[in-house]
């Protein structure tokens, strides 16, 4: 049998359960690629599947690879397969279900799967697919965002929220995002027309009403920011359901989103990456040994842009 670093669990618990390994190389079935993974993305879903926040859910046989974002080179085909062939730069947020892409290798179905964007190298490209997919099917699925139309980004300058930014500005919207003041020039340089400290300021008093927020904090932050929507208005979460009896005391709209992989999506995003309209921001590079430092460093809730595991 033949096998491969990988970082898995084997329990759900503290970051002490991450287990760097040698485990089985998987084997693509029909429909299905296995790419040599170059980069891994680390997202907050990765840690809080590890704590077993998603078990019911989600329903995942253990020992399970974490990690589904991911940069890599397609390395074996499956029967069947129509796009891919040996040797295509790929990227992919691959079915969050499965194993993900902590590892040298990762099987995923073709239909999750797109050609990278070529202009950017594969660390960077890991940083893009599950954040970016969830920027577009909340800003642009699920809200409906047009030119003209003002939004509200929380968590402006993390992995979701800065490439949300750029998504909003080249559609044409008017961008506000909430971040801590460090981060306020980074965020205009992204593209944000105005930035809120969320530290020293109420953003439900700084920000004039807008048509769409995205919510990617929950909690109090989600709670107020019903008060910020123009009358028919939308405030989309990733984090928690809003109630939609709130919704319509506020006389605006919810939605959650649950990210799902969409290579057609992808190939939007490496589009506008290779035209240089859409740029993937990595914080920290660690080695796939040194998941477990990946995961702390996320989970402090700070990381700018994103935190991507070199496996190659
Ligand atoms: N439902 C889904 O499918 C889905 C998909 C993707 C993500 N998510 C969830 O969405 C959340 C965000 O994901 P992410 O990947 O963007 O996380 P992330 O990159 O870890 O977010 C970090 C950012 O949050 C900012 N931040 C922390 N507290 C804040 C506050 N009170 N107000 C404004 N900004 C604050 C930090 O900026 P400062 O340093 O300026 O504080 C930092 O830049 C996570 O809970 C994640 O699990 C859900």
């Amino acid at each position: 049998m033949k096998t491969m670093k990988a970082v898995c669990i084997y329990s759900y618990g503290g970051p002490e359960v991450l287990v760097y390994e040698d485990a089985p190389r998987p084997h693509p079935d029909a429909g299905e690629v296995l790419v040599r993974v170059h980069a891994a993305g680390i997202n907050p879903v990765d840690w809080k599947i590890r704590e077993g926040h998603l078990k019911e859910t989600l329903h995942h046989t253990l020992p399970l690879v974490l990690g589904w974002d991911v940069s890599g080179v397609v390395e074996a085909l499956g029967s069947g397969l129509t796009r891919l062939k040996l040797g295509d730069e790929v990227f992919s947020r691959p079915d969050i279900s499965r194993d993900g892409a902590y590892a040298e290798f990762i099987v995923i179905r073709e239909a999750e799967v797109a050609l990278k964007p070529k202009s950017i190298d594969h660390i960077h490209a890991a940083a893009l697919p599950l954040a970016g997919l969830t920027a577009w099917q909340t800003l642009f699925d699920a809200a409906g965002l047009a030119a003209g139309q003002r939004v509200l980004i929380h968590a402006a300058a993390g992995g979701v929220g800065s490439l949300a930014v750029q998504l909003a500005k080249g559609k044409g919207a008017h961008v506000i995002g909430t971040a801590a003041a460090h981060n306020h020039d980074f965020l205009r340089k992204l593209g944000a027309d105005q930035v809120v400290d969320y530290d020293t300021e109420r953003f439900e008093d700084a920000v004039q009403p807008v048509d769409v927020v995205l919510d990617t904090i929950g909690g109090d932050t989600q709670e107020r920011s019903w008060q910020v929507l123009k009358p028919g208005g939308i405030l989309v979460s990733v984090v928690s359901p809003p109630l939609a009896a709130t919704a319509a005391v506020h006389g605006v709209r919810q939605a959650f989103v649950f990210t799902q992989p969409n290579a057609g999506q992808l190939a939007e995003l490496a589009r506008l990456a290779d035209a240089e309209k859409l740029k993937a921001i990595v914080e920290t590079v660690l080695p796939l040994s040194d998941a477990t430092r990946g995961q702390e460093l996320s989970a402090r809730g700070h990381t700018r842009g994103k935190i991507v595991l070199r496996v190659v």
